[in-house]
């Protein structure tokens, strides 16, 4: 099976039955990317594939064939971090390494989600031209990573602060009161 993660082509004998999380930490010895119920409901194992987010314990290696990964290793360029990255760093967005880089991922492809006009489960005008970025949108969208240790405010303000210079300064604002 050949695959190209994080910008290297990959060229892996493993059985039809490996999922992607599987092949990113067994043969391609990336591991960044977590196991944590291995069956949907973490979102620990987030990577992007082709730029779109999916739980990768959920999907087939063989039915990626020729896509590109992207994984956690793949989100800084020439040693300069991601900007969510480094807000995920100013916000205090984690505690563990364990969700953080699915949770980067997820944001990474929620982001792009928004962009393209894909609205959520609670997004309410959907003729809108442009999904606006409220904190409430932002933790629907996110709800399916999960931070066992409670740092959703600070992973939700560096989210914000990346993607839409208004919505966190509202977060921050809310938190302040
Ligand atoms: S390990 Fe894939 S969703 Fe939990
Ligand atoms: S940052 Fe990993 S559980 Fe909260």
């Amino acid at each position: 099976m050949q695959f190209t993660i994080n910008g290297e082509p990959i060229d892996v004998t493993a059985d039809i039955r490996t999922s992607v999380l599987d092949l990113l930490r067994n043969y391609a010895g990336l591991m960044g990317t977590k196991k944590g119920c291995d069956q949907g409901a973490c979102g620990a194992c987030t990577v992007l594939v082709d730029g779109e987010r999916i739980n990768s314990c959920l999907a087939l290696a063989v039915q990626y064939q020729g896509r590109s990964i992207t994984t956690v290793e793949g989100l800084a360029k020439n040693g300069d971090l991601h900007p969510l990255q480094k807000a995920f760093i100013e916000h205090d967005g984690f505690q563990c390494g364990y969700c953080t880089p699915g949770q980067l991922c997820s944001a990474i492809g929620m982001a792009a989600e928004i962009a393209r006009g894909v609205p959520s489960a609670i997004t309410r005008d959907l003729a809108a031209e442009q999904i606006a970025q409220t904190e409430t949108e932002l933790r629907e969208r996110m709800s399916g990573n999960l931070c066992r240790c409670g740092a959703y405010n600070g992973i939700i303000e560096a989210i914000a602060e990346t993607y839409s210079g208004q919505a966190a300064a509202e977060t921050k604002e809310r938190a302040r009161a």
